[in-house]
């Protein structure tokens, strides 16, 4: 099948190498020029496992191409794909500009009848908007005998497993009332519901409202084991016991219920904030979400709180190593990350950060610049040196069996604030350590 994407951001790239992979033709639409050429030469913008090789091999193989000319787009494609960004805007809705600027494009390119699929995070109703747009250009051009229709289907892929997340669907969320829409994407969708009907069709408000509910839920899940763990800070339990006990019940499951230092990222922190906003709009009070993000905002000042605490408010001259900068391991994403909230107070007490991150290291160069307050470092060994204490963010693999020994050494003391409960206090106290974790 013909198919083409708008825009070459996570969600775009990762869906048009994924269905070039299988046989589809695919091209990828981006308006940023010097990205169309870096992706046109195998170069990827992005830190994403298996995304490289994906892009490199469909590349060479004429099955996936990337231009920024739209009407060669709009002309190529059987089905449009929107999938550009939906950033959110001062007051924390979803800013549809992007996107409808597409459908614009779209529509002022189309010469036949056509399938227009939204895979970006969008509210409740903007197929209408999108359709609306069309519509009208449609009109202005004098093309009304031109059909089609617009799609809800949501993307659910985690960053640093998109493409295996997008290889293997849990589901593939279809919002049309198109019986011909409907089988157009199960043609394009097959090779990913092979072994199981993958396929959940729905009306349009559905599927839009399906990203959002399942995205809030698991920001929920997580802001209420936050909140536990608090709770048992403060009662003398252990939160990481509390967890195995209740994520041994198959209804609650083991998954999304770590503690830590609350969740980040492009999607999590911005969908929640959306659904509270589009909920005020139609004057509904949608109490849970506004405590989940409320938990949250709280959760990612309790590392610097600890901190605080321990050193009586007297952070001035002391220098932190910290490990983990990404708002979680296997990505160099630093949006809404928990590592900036921390970094940023400690600043403004007057500390020091020497910092570490598998991946994140240019990012945080290109948020930060250069600062006399912050030492970019090489290892995550090389943090230590002369700093006061360890602060652990993010729970990257290679951060799970330091040389305790040599940690010693390095620090002017063996402390340890660790975010995301990496070790077991029992044997942190034996090693000599003074550790701080969440909720135990
Ligand atoms: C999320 C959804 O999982 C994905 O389905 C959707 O399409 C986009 O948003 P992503 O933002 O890539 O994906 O990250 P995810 O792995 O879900 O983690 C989100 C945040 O929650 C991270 O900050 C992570 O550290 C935090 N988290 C996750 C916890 O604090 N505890 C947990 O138990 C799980």
């Amino acid at each position: 099948m013909n198919v083409t994407v708008f825009g070459t951001g996570y969600v775009g790239l990762v869906q048009g190498a994924v269905l070039a992979d299988v046989g589809h033709q695919v091209v990828c639409v981006d308006v940023d020029a010097a990205k169309v050429e870096r992706l046109s030469k195998g170069e990827i913008p992005i830190y994403e496992p298996g995304l490289e090789p994906l892009v490199k091999e469909n590349h060479a193989a004429g099955r996936l191409r990337f231009t920024t000319d739209a009407a060669e787009g709009v002309k190529h494609g059987q089905v449009q794909f929107i999938a550009v960004g939906t950033p959110p805007d001062e007051d924390g809705s979803a800013d549809l500009k992007y996107v409808l600027a597409v459908a614009e494009t779209i529509a002022q390119h189309m010469e036949r009848d056509q399938v227009i699929i939204n895979k970006s995070t969008v509210p409740v109703g903007t197929a209408d908007k999108v359709r609306d747009k069309v519509d009208h250009v449609l009109e202005a051009r004098g093309r009304k005998d031109l059909r089609f229709d617009v799609v809800s289907n949501p993307e659910f892929l985690k960053e640093g497993s998109a493409v295996g997340d997008c290889q293997r669907p849990d589901r593939i969320i279809i919002g049309t009332a198109s019986r011909v829409s409907e089988d157009m994407l199960r043609e394009l969708y097959a090779p990913f519901s092979r072994q199981q009907d993958k396929m959940i069709v729905m009306d349009v408000r559905s599927a839009e409202l399906t990203k959002y509910a399942a995205n809030c839920m698991l920001a929920t899940k997580i802001s209420f084991m936050n909140e536990m763990a608090n709770l048992a800070e403060r009662l003398g339990a252990d939160i990481e016991k509390v967890r195995q006990g209740i994520g041994s019940d198959p209804r609650i499951g083991y998954h999304f219920i770590y503690p830590g230092v609350g969740y980040g990222g492009s999607c999590f922190p911005k969908d929640v904030q959306a659904l509270i906003r589009t909920a005020g709009d139609i004057d509904f009070d949608a109490k849970v979400l506004k405590a989940v993000e409320a938990r949250n905002e709280e959760q990612k000042t309790t590392l610097f709180q600890k901190i605080d605490k321990h050193y009586q408010g007297n952070l001035a001259g002391k220098t932190f190593a910290i490990w983990g900068l990404a708002f979680k391991p296997n990505t160099d994403d630093m949006r809404e990350a928990p590592s900036r909230v921390l970094m940023e107070a400690l600043w403004e007490a007057g500390a020091k950060v020497q910092a570490f991150d598998p991946e994140a290291m240019e990012e945080a160069q290109r948020i930060y610049g250069n600062r006399d307050d912050l030492s970019l470092c090489g290892t995550k060994e090389a943090t230590l040196r002369g700093a006061d204490a360890l602060v652990i963010v993010t729970e990257w693999q290679s951060f799970r069996a330091p040389d305790f020994e040599q940690m010693k050494q390095q620090l002017a003391e063996p402390l340890i604030f660790d975010g995301r409960n990496m070790f077991e206090p029992k044997r942190m106290a034996v090693k000599g350590f003074t550790y701080y974790s969440v909720g135990r």
